[in-house]
Order: structure tokens, then sequence, then C-alpha cells
């Protein structure tokens, strides 16, 4: 664990916060201090971590909902972060799914859209709405999830999904170069087969055994293995001559 302090006074976005990695990430910036702006997802669930409305109760933590799938989702977030904070420290870009998996020759305009929207231009949005309150932070930080699949292709019915990621991660890159003069740094956490909501959706048990099998740690990884990741990357103190960068939290899955 992080210095209790590590964050202290920062104001914090985390997308998709409201389960699986977001919501691990989101407990690690307050346990280390910050402020945080918990996007919790679509909505916000009923049944959510005492840790999160003990928080919201001390004003360390914001929770709040939006589609981004919808048209104006991710500005309804924007606004909401724009009432809270006067300045942006740290932006954790993490909402996304696969939605489904669509062989490629039964793919609909509308799944393929609603795929685009959520995991790739969602970030896009929430990147250049976030930018006028992250050039009033102090050494600020944007942090991206990708995937695996990013680099190994995924697995089949994930293309477009896949595809995105790697979108993401490009996009990250070419953005850590046009903002580097101003200060700010931009990496992504790469997460490998991470035992979540996620791919008790999109898995079936036998594959993530499969899966599990050729992981050279032996074993499918955890909200709790990702999230360090995410504060490392957003920390000037510990990275803070890191920029464009994937980190890759997959046990030795991709190895190369
Ligand atoms: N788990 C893995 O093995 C793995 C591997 C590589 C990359 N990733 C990536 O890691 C990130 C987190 O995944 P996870 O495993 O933690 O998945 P998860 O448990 O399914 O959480 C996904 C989060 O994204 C939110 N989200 C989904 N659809 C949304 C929408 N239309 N609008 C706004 N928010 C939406 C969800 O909110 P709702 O509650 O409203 O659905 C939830 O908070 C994702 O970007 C995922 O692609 C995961």
């Amino acid at each position: 664990m992080y210095h209790p302090a590590l964050f202290s006074g920062m104001n914090v976005v985390v997308t998709g916060g409201g389960r699986g990695i977001g919501l691990e990430v989101a407990r690690q910036f307050l346990d280390c201090g910050a402020r945080v702006v918990v996007h919790m997802g679509r909505t916000i669930p009923l049944d959510r971590p005492d840790f999160l409305d003990l928080a919201a109760g001390e004003g360390r933590a914001l929770l709040c909902s939006a589609d981004f799938v919808e048209t104006g989702g991710v500005q309804v977030l924007a606004d909401e972060v724009g009432s809270r904070f006067d300045s942006l420290d740290v932006l954790v870009n993490n909402a996304g799914t696969m939605v489904g998996r669509f062989p490629a020759a039964e793919l609909t305009d509308e799944e393929y859209r609603t795929i685009l929207q959520l995991n790739q231009t969602s970030v896009v949005e929430m990147t250049r709405a976030m930018l006028p309150l992250l050039r009033k932070g102090a050494h600020p930080a944007i942090v991206n999830t990708v995937s695996i699949s990013a680099r190994t292709g995924g697995s089949a019915g994930s293309s477009v999904y896949s595809a995105t990621k790697a979108f993401v991660a490009t996009y990250s890159k070419a953005l850590a170069r046009e903002l580097a003069p101003e200060g700010i740094r931009v990496n992504c956490v790469s997460p490998g087969t991470i035992a979540t909501d996620f791919h008790q959706r999109y898995s079936t048990p036998e594959k993530l055994e499969a899966t599990r099998k050729s992981i050279p740690l032996g074993r499918l990884g955890t909200a709790d293995d990702c999230a360090p990741a995410y504060l490392f990357l957003a920390s000037h103190a510990l990275s803070g001559y890191i920029t464009g960068q994937v980190l890759e939290v997959n046990g030795g899955q991709l190895i190369c």
C-alpha cells in the first residue's frame, strides 16, 4: 500500500468506478488522501460498498452516474466534475466493456457504434472535456485503461472491442507527446485476464481455466493486482519521468 498522504489534497476522477478494477482504483486513491469523483457507471447501485458512502459523507468522494453510450452522456459527467472541482490532478478513463461477443459477419451497425462509443469515443470526449481543469492541476496525469487484447487481438468475437483498446493505447501515446510541454503525463494500464464481472459475462469457466493455465504466475488477476499500477502512473513522485507508456498487468500472460 502506498503512503496514505500520497494524493493528499489532490482531485481525481475515476470512470467506471462502481465495480471491478475502477472500484478498487477509487478505493486506493481515497485511502491515499485524494478527493475523488467516482463515476459509478450508468447508475449508482444501491448495494455499494460502505467505504464509498463513508467517503461521500465526509465530502471526500462524489458519486455520480452517466451512460457514456447515450448522446451527451459524457458531458453529464464532465458537468458534475466541473461543479465539484476547480482543477484536476488525475483523470482515470476506465469505464468500458466488451458489450458482447460478436462474430464479424453478424455484427450490427448498432453494436459496432455502441462498442466504439463506450470504449473509444468516450475516452476522447472525457479527455477533451477535462483538459481545461487538468491544465490547472499540479503535475497532472491521465491514466487510461486499455487491455492485453490491444496487443494480442483478443479472442473470438472481441475484434472491435480489442481494436478500440489499441486505439486508446495509440491515442494515449500521441497525447503524451502533445501534452508533455504542458507537464501533463499520459499513460495506460493494460490488464490481462482479471476476475471481475467482465469475464463472468463474456467468458465461460472452461475458457477462464484454460487461460489460467497459460499464465506463467498460475492464476487470473484481481482488481487488487491492477490498482497500484494506476496510482503509480498517476503519481508525479513515483513516475514523474514516465509518459506515453503502457504498463502490462497480466501475470506474464504476455511477455514480449
Ligand atoms: N476484467 C478484465 O479482464 C479486463 C481486461 C482488460 C481490460 N479491461 C478493461 O478494464 C476496465 C474495467 O473493467 P472491469 O473488469 O472492472 O469491468 P466491470 O466490472 O464490468 O466494470 C466496468 C465499468 O464500466 C462501466 N460501464 C459499462 N458500460 C457503461 C456505459 N454505457 N456508460 C458508462 N459506464 C459504463 C460499468 O458500469 P455499469 O455498472 O453501469 O455497467 C462499470 O463501472 C474496462 O475498460 C475493461 O475494458 C478489463
